[in-house]
């Protein structure tokens, strides 16, 4: 529960825990464009270890830690292969363009959120001065628009294996990595071994308040401290809200099973509600989609409407009669049987 409501519009809602907010009264903090920030180098440090890379950058958000390693990436002109569903492509205000000068070549996302190996391959170019130069390829883990689906680390191989026989570099967008991890029963480095730069959230499953983090090499986070320079993202005494990030990484890991078999609890009690169609079987981490019967004319702004009324908030999508129900830690299993229970009251 968040100030009285059921709050399944994202994880990104989630709030600080109280271990957080007494960590972030009492951190020790320094300039961190000095590179003094104690807390900021704690957190850095204890993020590179967890993916297994060698360095890593505290940044604002997952779409700054995005654009960030794009910049670190690329240079003008240069192409990037990217998803057509991907938050990258999506629903970054075209950053990619807008600020790096980046050209995408967008590939069709399949619903489980990858990409077709050989489509991947064939749209690498050829040195030719009609093409732009190839340089990166991105993945989405856990996939968002694709159903919140977790790439295996034996498919992220398959695309780095393609990428680096073509002198590309492979960037993970991971805004929910320890999601896929805790989905796949794997170690999250383990799903990003073979990738050359990956941006993770805090502030979403993880109920930080603020911040994301960049991982990959020494070379590559020199490049992105540079970069984070340019957009802006150097910040202070940002050790108060990196040490809410320690505790995340300390204490929300474990716990994200909880998120997902709560999400499997309310697709199966959706499931059974006239009106709503939902494939049960793609819900494999903490986000549930599902579909409103068009001929009952109930379209997401209507459906959320009427769930805000059993003090329950629902998001729609972009498409009309598709909805995104999310679990976070401030969802309880009780709490996830209310928000069913509303859902079949709103459909009546
Ligand atoms: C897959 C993915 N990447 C990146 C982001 C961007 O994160 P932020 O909202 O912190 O900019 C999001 C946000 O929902 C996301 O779902």
């Amino acid at each position: 529960m968040i100030n009285g409501y059921i709050d399944l519009r994202s994880d990104t809602v989630s709030v600080p825990t109280p271990a957080m907010r007494e960590a972030m009264a009492s951190a020790e903090v320094g300039d961190d464009v000095y590179g003094e920030d104690p807390t900021v180098n704690k957190l850095q440090d204890m993020a590179a270890a967890r993916l297994g890379k060698e360095a890593a950058l505290f940044v604002s958000s997952g779409t700054q830690g995005n654009l960030v390693s794009l910049l670190a990436h690329l240079g003008r002109g240069d192409e990037f292969i990217v998803g057509d569903r991907s938050h990258i492509y999506l629903s970054e205000a075209g950053g990619s363009a807008a600020l790096v000068g980046a050209h995408p070549m967008v590939l069709h996302n399949h619903p489980d959120g990858t990409l077709n190996v050989d489509e991947v391959t064939a749209a690498i170019k050829p040195e030719n001065e009609h093409y732009a130069h190839t340089r990166l390829v991105c993945l989405e883990n856990t996939h968002n628009q694709c159903y919140g689906s977790p790439l295996s680390a034996e498919y992220v191989k398959q695309i780095a294996d393609v990428a680096h026989a073509h002198d590309l570099m492979l960037h993970i967008d991971g805004a929910r990595i320890f999601n896929a991890a805790s989905a796949l029963g794997v170690p999250a480095s383990a799903l990003v071994k073979e990738a050359d730069s990956v941006t993770f959230c805090l502030s979403k499953g993880l109920g930080a308040p603020v911040g994301s983090v960049i991982c990959g090499t020494k070379a590559f986070i020199a490049r992105a401290h540079r970069a984070r320079k340019l957009v802006g993202g150097a910040m202070r005494q940002a050790g108060i809200i990196a040490a809410a990030g320690v505790v995340a990484l300390e204490t929300m890991v474990d716990r994200l099973a909880e998120d997902h078999a709560n999400a499997k609890r309310l697709a199966l009690r959706l499931s059974a509600i006239p009106g709503i169609t939902i494939d049960v079987d793609k819900v494999q981490s903490n986000l549930v989609f599902f579909d409103l019967d068009p001929a009952r004319g109930i379209d997401g702004a209507t459906f959320s409407a009427r769930v805000a009324k059993h003090n329950v908030r629902i998001g729609g999508t972009a498409y009309r009669t598709r909805i995104r129900a999310v679990t976070h830690c401030w969802v309880t299993q009780a709490e996830v049987d209310q928000a069913a229970d509303a859902i079949a009251a709103s459909m009546a």
